[in-house]
């Protein structure tokens, strides 16, 4: 990254000078306010925005590395804990830790699974067994903790080939296998029992990447079986600030076992002149805010609260699938859950006439497409939105042409 030719101000700046300047900064930026964005932002509305304004300025100074100097962040933590574990039906005894995100949640369950592996079953050279959509977090912890990364193909569906897995966990070396619900690129879910009963059968953990499902699924009675409830998830992750609609900041990872498999996270050291010193995270100093804003949003939402919304998000998403087929693209997969990643002939031509009309739309290469998060508050946008893809699709017209491949 090229440094800006910048160095700090002789003197300070004025407070409302600085704002300004924030906010003219601000306006280039993607506005996600407005719906344009189909990533990276989860709008849920005002009323929820209010709440995580009032928990994030009251916990702005906060640390949560020390849970004896401020015990309601540890109390907090422990509560959003548990009642995510009671969403994704963990049984007694079991246990987790908030983290910064869906990526950290995936590395401690990728680091932790190595530790395991070392320590009861003697693995020296580990692999991490995963479907080719598995999320980058899962490269990232193989590459950061030394595992090899093993990838399963994934059948016509997008969903992970159970048949080729088989082959590919191996009792003497493989420390994890994981599936997500649902993955990023397609939104689909992967067939959770089957990989669960395959890893358990050979005495492998698994992990459930419910980053993006953990807090639609169990609002959703016809979700298929992705989460504690079946036999042989180990570790499971989900993100309370994606779908959980909290800022940025909050992920759970939780353990099936408890106690004996928290200890693989837990780092504690006190051969330094400075004290005991104990985490559970990667990070060593950690913001309070994410804490205090999950658990106000967890709690201003309640169970009837999250299933509005996901109610609201899959009407969304129903909505929007119609009008893009109806315009004669293809909608990849069978997405279940809040993804749609859509693809035609000319799709990325489509992608450029779709960002000189304002919209976000992240762009895939395999096959080329077009994808979407959907969000509760994109129910405002849905109309504008298919209007300006007609438009689209009825002259692409050549930016990318040269490029396009269909698959
Ligand atoms: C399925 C899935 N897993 C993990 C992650 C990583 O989450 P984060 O960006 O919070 O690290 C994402 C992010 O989009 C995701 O979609």
């Amino acid at each position: 990254m090229e440094l800006p030719d910048v160095v700090l101000p002789a003197h300070g700046r004025a407070r409302d000078e600085l704002v300004n300047d924030l906010r003219a900064r601000k306006s280039a930026d993607a506005d996600w306010r407005g719906g344009r964005t189909w990533s990276l932002v989860y709008p849920a509305g005002p009323d929820v925005d209010e709440v995580l304004h009032e928990a994030n300025n009251l916990y702005l100074h906060e640390n949560a590395l020390n849970p004896f100097r401020f015990p309601s962040l540890a109390d907090m933590e422990r509560e959003v804990v548990a009642m995510t574990a009671g969403l994704l039906h963990a049984p007694a005894g079991a246990s987790g830790s908030m983290t910064s995100g869906g990526t950290e949640s995936i590395m401690q369950a990728v680091r932790v699974a190595r530790d395991r592996a070392r320590a009861e079953r003697g693995v020296e050279r580990p692999t991490l067994v995963v479907p080719r959509t598995a999320h980058p977090a899962f490269a990232k912890g193989a590459k950061y903790f030394d595992l090899e990364l093993v990838q399963i193909p994934v059948d016509d569906d997008f969903r992970a080939d159970v048949s080729a897995a088989e082959s590919l966990i191996d009792p003497a070396r493989t420390a994890l296998v994981a599936g997500s619900a649902p993955n990023y690129p397609f939104g689909v879910i992967d067939p959770i029992p089957e990989l669960a009963g395959l890893a358990a059968e050979r005495g492998v953990p698994f992990h459930t990447d419910a980053c993006m499902g953990g807090f639609v699924l169990p609002f959703k009675p016809d979700a298929p079986p992705f989460d504690f409830a079946v036999p042989g998830v180990s570790t499971i992750s989900s993100d309370v600030h994606k779908y959980g609609y909290t800022t940025k900041g909050a992920s759970v990872l939780l353990h099936r076992e408890g106690a004996h498999v928290l200890q693989y996270q837990a780092f504690l050291y006190d051969d330094w002149p400075g004290g005991l010193y104990g985490s559970l995270a990667l990070a060593g100093a950690r913001p309070a805010a994410p804490v205090a804003a999950a658990w106000s949003v967890m709690n201003h939402l309640g169970f009837d609260g999250y299933t509005r919304l996901v109610n609201r998000t899959l009407d969304n998403v129903a909505a929007l699938r119609t009008g893009i087929e109806d315009l004669g693209l293809r909608v990849l997969g069978d997405p279940t859950a809040t993804i749609l990643a859509f693809t035609h002939p000319r799709i990325m031509a489509i992608g450029d006439r779709m960002d000189e009309a304002g919209w976000h739309l992240d762009r895939q290469s395999g096959p080329e497409a077009l994808h979407m998060t959907i969000s509760p508050e994109h129910h405002r946008v849905i109309h504008q939105f298919l209007g300006d893809l007609a438009a689209a699709v009825a002259d692409p017209g050549t930016a990318r042409d040269a490029e396009i491949r269909y698959s």
